[in-house]
């Protein structure tokens, strides 16, 4: 556990901090992912040592019109607590109700307001990070919320729609002044979507202006990148996102390399066992099969193996199959 334990004592500091009365007690934290971040994957994230789950984000109108695809993405496992719930909407009044029904209905431990997501039918229409482009209803949403829940509010920004309308530092202040417990900065623009590098230096910015914790996110893979966030930057704790897909065990303290191979193997399993129990066994196969690819990357896989992995609908086979591969075997 080198690198985590490192990380905690060494040179960069990290200090436990709140989330209203959440304490949080590790400075990794896992990233929400549309299409990732189901109960399966969170409960892996948290054994390995992230510090709380957060749900992929949750629509607005799904929550207000029951439509059937929300049971999954509300769907928790109590031993993932605390677990903040991700919500995004363009109408400020109807992210106050679906908190409000949410909060009745499943009781998470926060709610986080997503004003980063960049995809077109998300952003264009006003909601994720087409809300920076409208501070007024940042300041309805997070006030709004506040006042109507019990539990924190935080969010999570851009540093704002383009690089001619940088307002992280506006976003952030309204935020704080609303009541926000924590605010997350992806450290590129909604016009940059994932290309180019995140900026750092603005999660110094947004750290040295806000009082309440800032997290810092965009393009941390390994441990040592993670601390040279935090050192670099002074941020509170830093979200990891597209590398935990292939590394859940960074939150154990472990670079993908590093990752002890029994450790490795013990976490494929279960995760494998997760989905199957959470799916069902034909589903949970065939949604884990993203995952075996990346943890698989790291033995030497033939490709004409991989694909007879991929492309194996009968769960016996495929779990059988996994194993020889886990193993070291050929198929
Ligand atoms: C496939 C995918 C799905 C995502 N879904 C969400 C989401 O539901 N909510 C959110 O706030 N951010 C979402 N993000 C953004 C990530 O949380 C994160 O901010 C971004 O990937 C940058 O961090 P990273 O460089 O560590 O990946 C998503 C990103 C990807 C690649």
């Amino acid at each position: 556990m080198a690198g985590l334990h490192f990380l905690i004592g060494s040179a960069v500091d990290f200090h436990p901090f709140l989330i209203g009365s959440i304490v949080i007690r590790k400075p990794l934290l896992q990233a929400p992912l549309d299409g990732w971040t189901i109960e399966p994957f969170r409960r892996i994230t948290r054994e390995l040592g992230a510090p709380f789950s957060i749900t992929e984000f949750i629509n607005g109108l799904d929550v207000v019109h029951k439509t059937p695809n929300l049971p999954q993405r509300i769907a928790f496992d109590a031993s993932e607590r605390p677990i903040i719930f991700q919500l995004f909407d363009d109408d400020p009044q109807r992210l106050i109700e679906s908190a409000c029904i949410l909060e009745e209905r499943c009781h998470p431990d926060a709610f986080d307001i997503n004003m980063g997501c960049s995809a077109r039918q998300v952003a264009n229409r006003g909601a994720g990070a087409g809300l920076l482009r409208h501070p007024e209803k940042i300041k309805m949403i997070i006030s709004g919320i506040r006042a109507r829940v019990s539990v924190p509010v935080t969010a999570k920004i851009r540093l704002g729609w383009d690089e001619d309308s940088i307002n992280y530092l506006e976003i952030g202040k309204i935020a704080e002044d609303c009541g926000a417990s924590m605010i997350t900065l992806h450290a590129r623009t909604r016009r940059q979507e994932y290309s180019g590098c995140a900026d750092w230096t603005a999660i110094a910015a947004l750290k040295s202006e806000l009082k309440i914790p800032v997290v810092g996110n965009g393009d941390v893979v390994t441990i040592a990148d993670a601390e040279r966030m935090m050192s670099e930057t002074g941020c509170d704790a830093v979200m990891i996102g597209r590398a935990m897909l292939r590394n859940p065990w960074i939150f154990a303290g472990y670079d993908f390399e590093a990752v002890p191979f029994g450790l490795f193997r013990d976490t494929c399993r279960k995760h494998l066992q997760y989905n199957m129990e959470y799916y069902g066994d034909r589903w949970g196969c065939v949604t884990f099969r993203k995952f075996a690819k990346r943890y698989l990357s790291r033995l030497d896989i033939s490709r004409d193996d991989m694909l007879r992995l991929m492309t194996t609908d009968d769960p016996d086979t495929f779990c059988r199959s996994f194993e020889t591969l886990l193993n070291g075997e050929s198929l």
